[in-house]
């Protein structure tokens, strides 16, 4: 019996060790992008992206093996000028499962960078956990001289294992900066400091394999969002129609020729409309297409009831939303409702 109880503890004290050391359990998604880019010559900037898989990305940065117990899945391997609804939907159900049903303890995603902010905002609204998931990507192809892919998949994964991480909503992870999905923006076209935090700025960096906070996203977001995307096979089809002088009112008459649920207007200055769009954006929100007003400029508020009387005309204004992210929340928010008060509701807290 003595030996029996011995053996009890011994094996106990074993599983609390182990547990103990145990690493973080992390799943790395692979999507594609520039990460996964392979350019014709390392010197060359003429690349295609997504062409390796998630296994060579991991294999090219052992480090990721010291802080977490790694593994990986590739979704797609596309250029992230082609992400869409369906990859949207099955990568949100698919990080809901790993994190609330298989035990990891994060996800970092690999993404281009063309449309991580979106891909970051509609998981910012559709992920049911506060586990931090990190969208990492790079502006070099995985073979360039200097490629910056295999660091900013170090410093997703080291994001990824910190609690400092945990309820922070979904970040992205480039050049050492950490960015909340909400304010998160690709502003350069070639640079690798690329990505900015808008007004507020980046949320943290990650320096020696350690993520370091300096603010807390203030709006709705993962556990705390009415939206989930579990029992969805479509999303609602918004548009966006970009405003200039002189601006032809067709593409807007082709989103409602076209039956869409919503069009979003990327406006000049405070989300406004050139004349003979207004007239047309009018006719849609009358017929049941809702309108939301965002702006083309790169900062500030589109602010609601300023030169457009949005109460008079039920349109929406998407306040600190760009156009790309207002239409994410749109198009979340009609699965929900197409009441034009209550979706304004959603653009103040989400
Ligand atoms: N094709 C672009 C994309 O996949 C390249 C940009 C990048 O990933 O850095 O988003």
């Amino acid at each position: 019996m003595k030996h029996i109880k011995l053996l009890a503890v011994a094996v106990m004290a074993l599983c609390i060790g182990v547990s103990l050391n145990a690493k973080p359990k992390i799943r790395i998604i692979a999507t594609g992008g520039t990460i996964a880019g392979v350019s014709t010559t390392s010197a060359s900037s003429a690349y295609t992206a997504g062409q390796v898989g998630i296994q060579t990305l991991i294999d090219a940065v052992p480090q990721i093996l010291q802080l977490a117990d790694i593994s990986g899945e590739q979704l797609v391997n596309i250029g992230s000028q082609d992400m869409n609804d369906e990859v949207w939907l099955k990568l949100a159900k698919r990080i809901n499962v790993l994190l609330n049903e298989e035990g990891y303890d994060g996800v970092v995603i690999t993404h281009g960078t063309d449309t991580m902010e979106e891909t970051a905002y509609f998981l910012n609204l559709t992920v049911k956990s506060d586990k931090p998931v990190v969208l990492a990507g790079s502006m070099r192809p995985s073979n360039a001289i200097s490629a910056d892919g295999p660091a900013n998949l170090y410093n997703a994964v080291a994001a990824a294992v910190s609690p400092a991480c945990k309820g922070m909503g979904v970040l992205c992870c480039m050049n050492n900066q950490l960015l909340d999905a909400k304010t998160v923006i690709k502003t350069h076209t070639i640079d690798c400091d690329t990505f900015e935090g808008g007004p507020s700025g980046i949320i943290g960096y990650v320096y020696n394999g350690e993520a370091h906070m300096l603010q807390t996203p203030n709006n709705r977001h993962t556990v705390n969002s009415e939206f989930d995307v579990a029992k969805l096979d479509k999303l609602p089809r918004v548009g966006i129609v970009y405003g200039y002088a002189n601006c032809s009112p067709l593409p807007m008459k082709a989103f409602v020729d076209a039956n869409f649920d919503g069009i979003v207007l990327a406006g000049v200055g405070d989300g406004n409309f050139y004349k003979d769009v207004f007239d047309v954006a009018v006719g849609a929100q009358n017929s049941g297409i809702q309108i939301v007003r965002s702006s083309r400029c790169p900062t500030g508020p589109t602010c609601l009831n300023s030169e457009v009387d949005d109460a008079k005309y039920h349109f929406v204004a998407a306040l600190d939303l760009n156009p790309q992210k207002a239409r994410v929340l749109l198009m979340l928010a009609l699965t929900k409702t197409h009441d034009w008060q209550e979706i304004q509701k959603y653009f103040m807290e989400y």
